[in-house]
């Protein structure tokens, strides 16, 4: 994306305050695991960023990182209500201590869906670290242990997440103000 894309969007988060939380959360990570070993998955697309930036701040050993791919989106700006699995994991997560990163938690259906098949895998224990979190779509409730912000309800795009498969590749956190795309 061009500089005066980036220049011109609405900015939410920005860049700067994303990094100094992802420090705050990367302590208290470390500080929980301490004497444990982790396995971190990060959820397909949209955390990618988030995962890249918050692994280097958690101090206690990774014994495996995993992605899975889900989505609910597709190109539209509203969850469509079904969550499919395009990518699962390639190792058993039997005994070992889960530590999910997703980038946002709108209708809580993806993490839902997600706690549901890990759990019936039988790890020793599993926390979720997500950036954002929008509690007005809310229709499941999930427990965010590590939560970056809570925002408003905006369609937002940014640091991983994508506005119709673009622009996931900017520092901080924009507000599409534009019209929603069913
Ligand atoms: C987004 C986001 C979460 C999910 C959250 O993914 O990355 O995984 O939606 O929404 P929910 O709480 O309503 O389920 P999306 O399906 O857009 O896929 P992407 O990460 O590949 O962009």
């Amino acid at each position: 994306m061009s500089d005066e894309k980036i220049m011109n969007s609405d900015i939410m988060i920005s860049s700067e305050s994303i990094q100094s939380r992802i420090k705050e959360l990367g302590k208290q990570i470390t500080e929980d695991y301490k004497g444990k070993k982790i396995v971190v998955i990060g959820v397909l697309t949209g955390a990618y960023v988030f995962c890249a930036d918050l692994l280097r701040e958690i101090k206690v050993p990774v014994e495996l990182l995993e992605f899975v791919s889900v989505s609910s989106y597709g190109d539209s700006t509203e969850s469509s209500g079904n969550v499919r699995m395009y990518l699962d994991l390639k190792r058993d997560i039997k005994d070992k201590h889960i530590l999910i990163i997703e980038d946002i938690v709108d209708t809580g259906l993806t993490l839902h869906s997600l706690m549901e098949i890990f759990e019936r895998r039988h790890p020793a224990s599993i926390k979720l670290a997500s950036l954002l979190h929008k509690p007005a779509k809310s229709k499941h409730k999930i427990d965010i242990d590590y939560l970056g912000f809570t925002i408003e309800d905006k369609f937002v795009y940014g640091y991983g997440l994508d506005l119709f498969g673009t622009a996931r590749e900017l520092p901080h956190i924009a507000i599409y103000n534009g019209e929603p795309k069913k």
